[in-house]
């Protein structure tokens, strides 16, 4: 059984801070297997790559390892289709580069209203330099979802890429990346997805989704600051690298310039540790003695998402119940599977700022504005009245704190 208080005294600052942590999708505190592997790399085998003593060497093991976690994280074929970088943003500016080498002026490329402008600038930036056409796929405002009609339409021939979100950092609606995928690769197109925001709370599995590119930040899912790429191993070979002459001309480290992070590499190793071991803990199927990586992985996900749709069951009905309250997203209690916990709201007669400002006074940790999903608010109208109150959940979250923040919030709504 999922264990809330056991997965708590694994995050250190959860454990000592008297704070309500709901700013996770702006990034989540870090567990403990994490830290060890930080420390651990910083004090026992702190080198750079490449060299021919044993702390270089040991390094370059555990960069290794690193990768391989990853690829079990993301279900890779390979580690070889890992690239470790600063954070999702760099990586996606980098290959978004590498890509438009290969594309002529004409060739399109398609972006949602619905995504972090981490995966819409480099993109249209990348449009700009080449002479490509942005085609932009709408929402339907009613739910905040992807309107999947208007993606069929601004398909064609000429689409070489389409950039898409796995889960909204605005709303938290899920998109349908594997119909997505099939659809741009009916065309001749390539899927490039940004998984930031799915990777806490979804089991990431790249071969399912049949996609050709997928990003996401070890921030998010409780390790430290860094970005993670996944990339189809036949592609990451034939793109083009912007790279020094005498580094590596084989993926992934053709594409992870300079001397990388590598105590966030390390830390990031500790994270998929961290949900292995849950796995295990909670009896991965087959678990107990000789469960694969992979299957302990999974069983940590699926418990953390059954965990996570109660408590976002539990938020949206109180949310609901608090009159002047509207909830931007996925509200309706039959479709919570198709989103995840992170929800967005507005209160008549508080700014958004506001009233983050007033739930921090009493501890309670929550995001307002765009979080830089620009082209959503703009599609809704609310960028210019300072967005929206975002509470985003995450397995180290519990009710106790759910029902705090709505009694507040009841509170504050009644005028005390
Ligand atoms: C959905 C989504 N995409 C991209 C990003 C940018 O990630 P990074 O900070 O790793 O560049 C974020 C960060 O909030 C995000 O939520």
């Amino acid at each position: 059984m999922f264990d809330v208080d056991k997965v708590r005294s694994q995050f250190p600052s959860v454990r000592c801070q008297q704070a309500i942590f709901f700013d996770n999708p702006g990034g989540t505190q870090i567990v403990q297997p994490s830290l060890d592997r930080i420390n651990s790399y910083l004090l026992g085998c702190n080198a750079n790559h490449g060299g021919a003593f044993k702390t270089s060497i040991e390094s370059d093991q555990i960069l290794a390892e690193a990768h391989a976690g990853l690829a079990v994280f993301l279900n890779a074929r390979s580690p070889d289709e890992i690239v470790f970088g600063p954070n999702m943003t760099t990586l996606t500016f980098m290959l978004s580069r590498s890509l438009a080498k290969t594309l002529n002026p004409g060739d399109e490329i398609i972006v949602t209203r619905l995504d972090h402008d981490a995966n819409i600038a480099p993109w249209l930036t990348i449009a700009e330099d080449r002479g490509l056409t942005v085609r932009w796929v709408d929402i339907q405002p009613e739910d905040v979802t992807l309107d999947m009609e208007d993606l069929d339409r601004q398909l064609s021939a000429r689409t070489r890429i389409v950039a898409c979100g796995y889960a909204s950092n605005a709303v938290g609606t899920i998109n349908d990346v594997r119909a997505i995928a099939a659809k741009a690769h009916a065309v001749g197109a390539l899927c490039f997805v940004d998984a930031v925001q799915a990777a806490p709370h979804l089991l990431m599995d790249v071969q399912d989704l049949d996609c050709d590119f997928l990003v996401c930040s070890a921030y998010k899912f409780f390790g430290p600051h860094l970005g993670v790429l996944y990339g189809r191993l036949d592609l990451l070979d034939r793109l083009f690298a912007y790279k020094v002459r005498p580094a590596s001309d084989e993926p992934p480290g053709k594409f992870e310039t300079g001397t990388q992070n590598h105590e966030g590499i390390a830390g990031t190793l500790g994270a998929v540790e961290y949900l292995e071991g849950l796995g295990r803990q909670l009896g991965a199927r087959g678990a107990s003695a000789g469960a694969g990586r992979r299957e302990c992985v999974t069983a940590a996900l699926e418990s953390i998402r059954s965990y996570e749709i109660g408590l976002q069951r539990r938020l949206i009905r109180g949310l609901m119940s608090i009159p002047g309250v509207t909830i931007w997203g996925i509200a309706n209690e039959e479709s919570l599977a198709k989103r995840v916990p992170t929800v967005s709201f507005t209160l008549d007669g508080w700014h958004p700022r506001s009233l983050a400002a007033r739930l921090a006074e009493s501890g309670i940790y929550t995001w307002d504005g765009n979080y830089y999903a620009l082209a959503v608010m703009e599609r809704l109208g609310l960028q210019e009245t300072g967005g929206m109150l975002r509470v985003g959940l995450v397995h180290y979250n519990t009710e106790p704190e759910i029902e705090k923040f709505l009694g507040l919030l009841d509170r504050i709504a009644g005028g005390s």
